[in-house]
């Protein structure tokens, strides 16, 4: 057989009543009544093919018959529109090529296998149908998300994932070995690198992994996560929260545009995605602080959001919002403390409804020198250790401003996931790394 047809180009309904040659993975077949319907999958959907034995020579019949799961296969047939299919379409298949047929004894079929079972067998479970559909949305975003930065004039820029110091705190370092050298860890952010590189290029932008240790298993938390960064070089709190809401409404008009059979799968009606529209709210981190004490979750001003505090906050908007102005004493030390008011930082966090939280966190920076160096020290790390960043405002410092957008965490929120584990073909936390 030569020429195959996408599945995804037949369940969007452009080949109605037409022949073609499709090509992919058994998921699973029944029979009735002398029809056999197997659900094939090719990477780019899953189509109901029913076999009639009236339609194909009997060996192919039987062989079909006898197909274990995840058999490859070539078929070819008839696209029909029928409302009672999967997706809408189905394939009456009349002729069988190339077949190569999977042991029988496939480790996750059907059976309700309980998480851990399916996490070690994460290889097999990425071809789950509801998997490949978000993996999917998944690379519409990594586009989406650079043609924003493109189309806006941003340089893409990549930082080194070997670092020497901290950028987000000691605590969630990952340590590794580096030769001789002592203290290398993995990169926590790309930011004390962007600042830098952004005297040379000016406003630029990252899609890379971030690592953090993080000690505690929760819906949101990976240890390995993509991490969408920018940084802009004469910009205040207000500019880069500005960015923020037109890259986040760029990205979730473009999933809801361009893959909306696949964002209804996912879970989210596109329109949900289609009504958002910058700017989003504002409200400070006082206000905040004072919706989570009324809806009854412990906080007093000064401590840090949990994800005990940010579910009832999140449940008082629709869209995203920003909170801003966090204290000086729980924001790293590249945020600039306000003028106006020492005691709190030009800092904002974007946070998603419906439960979901932290999006984005970002603000804007310290550009003094005698300035960062005390608040390094007041962090706890000696100014030596981060001598080079230090420079970059001896030199041509100006006001700048950037932010980091978990990637994995908005596509829980834009998808309605339950787990973050989803929003990642290898999820990695505290207790796996395998496979
Ligand atoms: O708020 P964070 O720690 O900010 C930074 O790293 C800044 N240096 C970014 C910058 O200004 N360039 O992380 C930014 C975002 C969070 O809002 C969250 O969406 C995501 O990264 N994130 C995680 N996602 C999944 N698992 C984790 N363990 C995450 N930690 C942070
Ligand atoms: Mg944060």
């Amino acid at each position: 057989m030569t020429g195959f047809v996408d599945i995804a180009k037949i369940i969007d309904g452009k080949k109605d009543n037409e022949q073609v040659n499709v090509r992919g993975w058994l998921w699973n077949s029944r029979s009735s009544g002398g029809i056999l319907f197997l659900m094939i999958r090719d990477g780019t959907g899953i189509l109901q093919c029913t076999v009639n034995k009236r339609n194909v020579d009997e060996a192919n019949y039987n062989k079909l018959e006898k197909l274990t799961q995840e058999s490859s296969l070539e078929v070819s047939g008839i696209v029909k529109k029928d409302q009672r299919a999967l997706n809408g379409y189905e394939l009456s298949v009349n002729n069988l090529g190339t077949v190569y047929i999977a042991q029988p004894d496939f480790p996750i079929a059907k059976k309700d296998h309980g998480l851990e079972f399916l996490m070690d067998n994460r290889h097999l479970w990425i071809r789950d149908p509801k998997l490949m559909n978000i993996f999917r949305i998944r690379s519409k975003f990594m586009e989406s998300a650079r043609k924003y930065f493109w189309e806006n004039e941003y340089t893409e820029i990549q930082s080194p994932s070997f670092q020497t110091g901290a950028c987000e705190g000691g605590s969630t370092l990952f340590e590794v070995k580096y030769f001789e050298r002592k203290g290398v860890y993995l990169s926590q952010s790309w930011q004390l690198y962007a600042e830098a590189m952004m005297s040379s290029v000016g406003k630029i932008f990252t899609l890379a992994p971030s690592f953090r240790a993080e000690p505690s298993r929760t819906r949101r938390h990976l240890s390995e996560f993509w991490h969408l960064e920018c940084e802009e070089p004469w910009s205040n709190l207000n500019n880069i929260n500005e960015t923020g809401d037109r890259l986040v409404c760029y990205i979730a008009h473009k999933l809801a545009n361009e893959m909306p059979r696949e964002v209804k799968n996912a879970g989210r009606d596109p329109n949900e995605l289609l009504k958002l529209k910058p700017p989003f709210p504002k409200i400070t981190y006082d206000e905040a602080v004072e919706i989570v004490q009324k809806s009854g979750t412990e906080m007093n001003w000064g401590d840090d959001f949990g994800w005990q505090q940010e579910e009832p906050l999140t449940k008082e908007f629709e869209t995203p919002f920003w909170v801003r102005g966090f204290p000086t004493g729980i924001k790293p030390f590249y945020h600039m403390p306000d003028p106006a008011r020492p005691e709190v930082t030009l800092s904002s966090d974007l946070l998603a409804p419906e439960g979901y939280g932290e999006i984005i966190g970002g603000g804007q920076r310290v550009h003094d020198y005698d300035q960062l160096v005390q608040r390094i020290i007041n962090d706890g790390f000696i100014p030596e250790d981060y001598g080079w960043y230090t420079d970059l405002r001896k030199w041509g410092t100006v006001p700048h401003s950037g932010f980091g957008l978990g990637v994995e965490r908005v596509l829980c929120w834009m998808l309605k996931l339950e787990h973050i584990r989803d929003a990642i073909p290898f999820p990695r936390d505290m207790r796996r790394v395998y496979p």
